[in-house]
């Protein structure tokens, strides 16, 4: 099946994209920073340019100041391409190879810069490539 939001794949039947983009956050998750949940994690992010740009969890002994992958990748994106940074792919991968999906805080900063990004994740039934506004419905923007 192809195109956007298809259902559930293995990750061999994904687009040529996609799977680039897993690849480059598996070797980000190599860099997480996870002493406490030991759930690495990696992202990588497509943009409008054509860039990819990677990240990792970086968590914190003060728990809830823990970064996760997809935030880290878009802001690293930001600070090396600029604020107009326009996301139009986000994968994400764990080390534990289980259903993984952004968290909320995460969809409204992908929503931020791509309210018409593709995000592709693991569920328990395979992969998945979902659409930011059917993972976050009625995303919040200012402009
Ligand atoms: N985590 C991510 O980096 N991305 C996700 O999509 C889910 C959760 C991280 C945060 C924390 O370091 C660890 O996974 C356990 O929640």
């Amino acid at each position: 099946m192809h195109g956007n939001n298809f259902a559930m794949t293995d990750e061999t039947n994904l687009d040529e994209e996609s799977r680039r983009l897993l690849l480059a956050a598996r070797s980000a998750m190599a860099n997480a920073y996870a002493p406490f949940s030991k759930f690495r994690v990696g992202s990588a992010i497509l943009t409008a340019k054509g860039e990819t740009f990677v990240g990792c969890n970086v968590e914190n002994s003060s728990y809830g100041m823990t970064n996760c992958a997809e935030r880290t990748a878009i802001f690293s994106g930001v600070a090396k391409s600029g604020p107009q940074l326009e996301i139009r792919a986000v994968a994400v991968v764990n080390n534990q190879g289980v259903p993984c999906s952004p968290c909320g805080a995460c969809r409204q900063v992908i929503y931020e810069f791509g309210p018409e990004a593709v995000v592709i994740f693991q569920t328990a039934q395979g992969w998945k490539k979902s659409h930011i506004t059917e993972l976050l419905p009625d995303g919040f923007r200012l402009k």
